[in-house]
Order: C-alpha cells, then sequence, then structure tokens
C-alpha cells in the first residue's frame, strides 16, 4: 500500500478491453484506487478512464510506468504483450497481475521468472477460472480427501472466435478489436489458450504437467481471405509429475455453442462431472456420500459444507465471470501487501502456461510427448 494516501494505486493497460471488466471488483474493493489506464485505442481511452475513476491516461506503457506513481499494474493486453510488459513493471519493482496466459513462448516465461526473481514486486496470473464456484468446491471436496487420489481430470475450451478477424469485423463496422486473435490463437496449431482448462486441474492434483503429447483434427475453416485456421480441435495429454492424466480440448473455430467451462475429475474415491451447457446438472460422485456406485448427487449439495466462506462473500456479486474478477483481485492486493502469497504467483503461472506452448512443439512434432520445463529449476 502507499504510504501517500493508504490506497492501492492501479495502473490497467488494455483499459479499453478486458481491463474494463475489473471496474465492479475494483469498486468493492476500498482500498484499491485505479491511478492510471493505458490504452492505445484513443477514441475510447477518455470515457474509460471517467469508468474506472482514473485520473491519468496513458496510450504508452513504458510512459505510465515512467511518469504514473503506481504500486502495481493489472495488465489485460493482447497476449504478446503480456511478457514484455510484465518485464517492465517487475523490473521497476511493482506488483503484477497478469490476464492469461503468462506469455506466448517458452524463452518469454524464462524472461519473466528471472525479471520476478530480482523483483521486490509480487508477480500474479488472473487465471479467473480456478475461482469459479464449483472449481473451488471441488477443490475443496479433494483438499478433504473425498476424492481420494485423484488421477485423471479433463477440461475443454470450446469458444468458436471466428468473428475476430479484420475482414469480418469490417463487414460487421466493428473496429479492428481482438483481431489479435486470428493469429495468436486460432492461427497456431497446439493448445494456444489452455490455462481455463488446465489451471483448476492443475489445482485439483496439487501437481504440474512434466510430458506432453498433442494433436489436432485437422483444418477445415478458413477465414474471409481463404487461409486455414490453425487445425479445429487440438487435444494435448498432459502426463502429470506424480503419475496423474490429463487431457485438454481446445478449439476456437468449430461451430458450435460455446463451452468454457467442461471439466471433469476421476479419483480412486469420486468423480465429477461439471454441467456441458446451460440447465444441465454438475453432478458428483463420492463414496463416504453417495449410497451406491451407480448414484450421482448434484454438487451444489455440498456448497453449504465444504466452499470456503469468503467465496460467498458478498461483494463479489455484480463482478466479472461470476465474481472470480473480485476474489482474484483481493488475491492480488493481499500478495502485493504481504499477506498471503498467491496461489497463482511466478511458479505456478509458469505451470499453467508452459503446458500450452510445449504442446505447439509436440504437435509440430507429430504428437512425439515432449518433456515441460519445471521453471523452479531455472
Ligand atoms: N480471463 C478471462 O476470462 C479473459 C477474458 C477476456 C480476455 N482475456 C485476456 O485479456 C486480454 C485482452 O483480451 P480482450 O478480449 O480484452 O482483447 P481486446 O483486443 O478487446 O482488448 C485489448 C485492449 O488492449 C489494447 N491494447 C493493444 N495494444 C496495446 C498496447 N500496446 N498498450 C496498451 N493497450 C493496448 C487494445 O486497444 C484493447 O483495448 C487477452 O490476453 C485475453 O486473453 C481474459
Amino acid at each position: 500500500m502507499n504510504t501517500r494516501d493508504n490506497h492501492f494505486h492501479l495502473g490497467i493497460a488494455g483499459a479499453c478491453g478486458r481491463g474494463r471488466s475489473f471496474r465492479a471488483a475494483c469498486d468493492a474493493l476500498p482500498q484499491v484506487r485505479v491511478h492510471a489506464v493505458c490504452d492505445i485505442d484513443t477514441g475510447a481511452l477518455p470515457a474509460t478512464a471517467d469508468l474506472l475513476g482514473a485520473s491519468e491516461q496513458y496510450t504508452d506503457f513504458d510512459e505510465m510506468l515512467e511518469k504514473s506513481d503506481l504500486d502495481g499494474v493489472i495488465i489485460a493486453t493482447p497476449m504478446p504483450l503480456h511478457a514484455p510488459q510484465a518485464i517492465a513493471a517487475l523490473n521497476r519493482g511493482l506488483h503484477v497481475f497478469s490476464e492469461v496466459p503468462a506469455a506466448v513462448s517458452v524463452e518469454e516465461c524464462r524472461e519473466i521468472v528471472r525479471a520476478a526473481k530480482s523483483s521486490g514486486g509480487v508477480y500474479m496470473m488472473g487465471e479467473n477460472y480456478t475461482y469459479i464456484r464449483e472449481n473451488v468446491l471441488i477443490k475443496e471436496l479433494v483438499k478433504a480427501g473425498h476424492f481420494g487420489t485423484p488421477y485423471y481430470a479433463e477440461g475443454e475450451y470450446l469458444h468458436e472466435l471466428k468473428g475476430y478477424d479484420e475482414h469480418r469485423l469490417a463487414a460487421r463496422g466493428l473496429p479492428p478489436r481482438q483481431v489479435w486473435r486470428r493469429h495468436w490463437q486460432s492461427g497456431i496449431d497446439g493448445i494456444t489458450y489452455g490455462t481455463h482448462s488446465l489451471g483448476p486441474i492443475l489445482q485439483w492434483f496439487d501437481d504440474r504437467v512434466a510430458h506432453v503429447t498433442c494433436h489436432g483434427s485437422g483444418h477445415h475453416h478458413v477465414d474471409a481471405e481463404g487461409r486455414p485456421y490453425a487445425q479445429d480441435t487440438s487435444v494435448m495429454l498432459c502426463k502429470m509429475a506424480k503419475g496423474g492424466l490429463a487431457k485438454i480440448r481446445m478449439d476456437l473455430t468449430s461451430d458450435r455453442p460455446h463451452a468454457l467451462t467442461n471439466y471433469q475429475l476421476q479419483g480412486t474415491d469420486g468423480c465429477y462431472e461439471s454441467a456441458r451447457g446451460p440447465g444441465q446438472d454438475f453432478r458428483i460422485w463420492l463414496r463416504s456420500r453417495c449410497m451406491g456406485e451407480n448414484t450421482w448427487m448434484d454438487l451444489h449439495e455440498l456448497e453449504e459444507e465444504f466452499l470456503p466462506g469468503e467465496m460467498k462473500a458478498a461483494a463479489a456479486q455484480g463482478a466479472g465471470h461470476g465474481g472470480s474478477d473480485y476474489h482474484e483481485l483481493v488475491e492480488f492486493i493481499d500478495a502485493a501487501e504481504g499477506r498471503r502469497k498467491p496461489s497463482i504467483g511466478l511458479h505456478e503461472a509458469m505451470d499453467m502456461t508452459l503446458p500450452g506452448l510445449v504442446s505447439q512443439q509436440s504437435i509440430a512434432g507429430n504428437g512425439r510427448s515432449v518433456p515441460v520445463p519445471d521453471s523452479r529449476a531455472w
């Protein structure tokens, strides 16, 4: 916390896009002041500054770091900017909250680790799907031993994004927002955006991925210029360091209703299958709670008993992504002010980011098994 006025002074980069969605979370935290906003969208920036209550506006990230008196930054810019901006902020001793994934290459991951190790600032990655109620509940049930030993999991992120190419946006009269997704998310074979699916699973397993193998389903879609997207569905098999297995499926081009939060978990004493669409059940079988081996129960019946109190906080209501944005920001401020370690600090962020990057090497090598570096050894 800054001694000048007992507030945590925050700068938000990419404020006119995803950055804006932290408004409700910032509003719910009286000690947080959005001091500066940064975005290259000069048309939208003044209104965004108003909305977030920021007194300073910048179009250049380095200039914001140079001129503004900040305690920390939220980096909510397009994916290829996460690492360079995080490193620049860490080099100035600022606390960093980075959007997902942490970086777009293994080398960038190494550079973040190097910068964080020599910085006084805390690095945290905002993998908000780990704060989704049902995912937290499963984590608590695993911790309490109700799954026995968890050994298999699945995560899927099925999010058709073809609309975000420059020509399609122009045809719809829309500004070129999110065009970066055409290259960085749906233009590269392999798992380019895997942390939402893998993040909660790593927490359930309390483990990291040691090896990855990845295959794709081929190319069945082209953009407005006739260029194929990356392979439609990619599946990465993650062999965990302690022996478990996870299957991560990502698909950003297939035509179908969105399904961003499909998860499954199997343990020696329990099994979980999330709802695959609106109106479906989040079903769980636990040896300790269910009458027979073929009887499911509704996960939400266990909420009262197992969901941590802070997850029920009224302040989270209304914050983005079902309250997740609130919980992760609370954790960031707590970590920056030394009250606790972030659950997705430097190495956990690398554990969630590196398998997807390594999967791009695997798919290029016809699915060969590739080891995933452990950033703790860097
Ligand atoms: N965790 C989540 O649930 C979630 C949801 C949406 C997006 N995201 C992530 O947030 C990031 C942004 O996604 P988005 O959907 O808001 O994209 P977007 O393109 O809509 O917004 C990005 C913003 O960054 C700005 N920008 C671009 N270059 C900049 C620069 N050099 N300096 C400052 N600002 C710059 C753009 O003008 C834009 O306003 C991505 O990394 C994405 O993966 C995460």
